[in-house]
Formats: structure tokens, sequence, C-alpha cells
């Protein structure tokens, strides 16, 4: 079993500074030491190295359109490259945005994934309905096909097509959705559960319906995107759009574990996590710490314990 690490230091999918630092931070947390332990063969493949494009001007009110396509062009290869030479890959954002290029890359091998996307947004903005013009909110909308004829050409995107359906994308821990993006929710029915959801069914059932909506027909690969501000701010402070109300520590490794024990998770994103934003070191560290402990998590480490290096009573 081997685990590629891909670190991609980007954030110019929203507008705050430091979440380029995410990377960093998350290694330095101790997670290729984790992995380790959890008898994987780790393969770091470093940082990806963006370009700064020069001449980058909004379309419409959207910041740095060529910039954030051209760095999420370079990731999708460098994820297309990771799952071909047949390892789970984990990218370390950066930004949201990055789900693009990473999602994109990974369908390049498996064009029959399906997305579970964990996150107190639901990401699925046009730049028509975008309130904040940001490209981290709207990645989702880049996959669909079923928004193909609601996206304009954003410049700096041509290298792509949206190939992702409704039905293959399931949320989890939503709980600031945009107006535009409801209609685009209900519209197209895509299954979320938002905290209320998880309120009201429990986390338990939530795996339970979103597993089947997703694998019932068939198994096949899937995506894990974790945006950090899934967790409730008291977890993951160090984060740039937190909001109150989010998934407690059991509920999020829940989900990972859920998503383990399907044998079938293939790439997990881990974005949004901002050392430069907690108000103390201790709360940068309890994020990034959390961050690597969603990673061990959905590669297999259980909190019942487990014995794979001594199969014996030694
Ligand atoms: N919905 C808001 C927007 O479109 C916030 C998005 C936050 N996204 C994120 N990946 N943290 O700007
Ligand atoms: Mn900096
Ligand atoms: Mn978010
Ligand atoms: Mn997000």
């Amino acid at each position: 079993q081997s685990v590629a690490i891909l670190g991609a230091p980007f954030s110019k999918g929203q507008k705050r500074r430091g979440v380029e630092h995410g990377p960093k931070a998350i290694r330095d947390a101790g997670l290729v030491e984790r992995l380790s332990n959890l008898d994987y063969a780790v393969h770091d493949f470093g940082d990806l190295t963006f370009k700064h494009l020069e001449k980058d001007e909004h379309f419409m009110h959207v910041p740095f359109p060529r910039t954030v396509g051209r760095a999420n062009q370079l990731l999708s290869g460098a994820v297309s490259g990771a799952v071909g030479a047949g390892h789970t890959c984990i990218m370390l954002g950066g930004d949201h945005s990055l789900a693009i290029g990473s999602v994109e890359g990974h369908a390049q091998h498996c064009p029959d994934l399906c997305l579970i996307w964990v996150d107190a947004h639901a990401d699925i903005n046009t730049p028509l309905t975008s309130p904040s013009g940001n490209l981290h909110g709207q990645s989702v909308a880049f996959l669909l096909k079923d928004l193909q004829n609601k996206m304009p050409e954003v410049p700096g995107f041509s290298w792509m097509k949206p190939f992702l359906s409704a039905r293959d994308l399931v949320y989890i821990g939503l709980r600031d959705v945009d107006p535009g993006e409801h209609i685009i929710l209900k519209t197209l029915g895509i299954q979320y559960f938002s905290m209320r959801d998880i309120d009201r069914m429990g986390i338990q059932r939530v795996m339970e319906v979103t597993l089947d909506h997703l694998l019932a027909r068939k198994q096949r690969p899937i995506h894990l995107s974790f945006d950090i501000d899934a967790f409730d701010p008291s977890l993951a402070p160090a984060t740039g759009t937190p909001v109150n109300g989010g998934l407690t520590y059991r509920e999020g490794i829940y989900v990972t574990e859920e998503i383990h024990n399907t044998g079938l998770l293939s790439v997990m994103d881990v974005v949004e996590v901002n050392p430069t934003l907690g108000a103390t070191p201790e709360a940068v560290e309890a994020t990034t710490s959390l961050a690597v402990d969603v990673i061990a998590s959905a590669l297999g480490q259980t909190r019942e314990g487990a014995h794979v290096a001594f199969p014996k009573i030694p």
C-alpha cells in the first residue's frame, strides 16, 4: 500500500494570505511519520511550484482567473500521475479552488469516480451567482456537467471540460450556503447533509445514506475533498472562512473512518488550513494536528486500535 503526498501551496482562489503555507504546516504536524506508522510506503512528492501570472485581469468580479486556472492544470497532471502510478493520493492545500485540478486529474484515471465534499460551504457558485467572486467558492461548478450551460468561459480554464454528474456528489457539513448555491443544489437534486441534517439523523445514518447513494449501484473510486472549515471553529480556528456550529471531532473522524472502511478512497484533498490565521500558536497547532488526524483516519487509523505489526500476542 503506497500513499503519495502532494503539496499545493496556493492561495489565489481567495483573498486572504497565508493558506499557501498549509502544506508545510501539515507536514510539520507529523503527517509522514503518522502514515508510516500505519504501514504505508509514503512517497512525499514535495510541493508544486505555481507560476504567478503577470497579466491576469479580473473576469467579471472574479480575481486571478488565469493564475487559478494554470495552477489547477498543473495540479491535475500531478494528481493524475500519482493515481496512475498506483498511489492513494493526499493533496495538501492551499485553498479549495485546488479541488478543480485535483478532481479533474483523478478523473483522468478514474472516470467513474464519485465525490464526497466535506465543508461548511457548498463551493458551487458560478461567476454569476458568487457574492465574493472568489474561485474557492466555485470549484464544484467547474466540475459539473449539469451546470455547463450556466458557466461562462472563464479565462484560464480552457484546458478542462466538466465531467461530473450531480448524482455522483454528496455534501456533508453544510451551514453557509449562498442563495444562488441553494437554487443550484435544489434544481440539480444534489444529495447534501447540512449540519441540521446531521443534528436530526446522526452522523452514522448520514454516512450510511451517503455511501449508499454513491456506491449502491457499483463500487467505484472515492474522491474525498475535505475543507478543514467543516469542523467547528473551536477545533479548526486557523482557516479563512470559519462558520460556527460545525462538525465535532468525533463526527469528522467517523466520516473518514467510514470512507476508509469502503476500501475505495483514491484521492483526498485537505484544504483551507491557514497557519497565519490562528489567534495563538496553540490555535494553529490544534488545526494542523486535526488535519493530520483526519488524514490518518481516512487512511485506516482506528480508534479501537489495530494489530498490524504483531499478528500474535508477543
Ligand atoms: N460561499 C462563499 C463564497 O462563494 C464562501 C466560500 C468559502 N469557500 C471555501 N472553500 N472556504 O465566497
Ligand atoms: Mn506568506
Ligand atoms: Mn469551506
Ligand atoms: Mn471549501
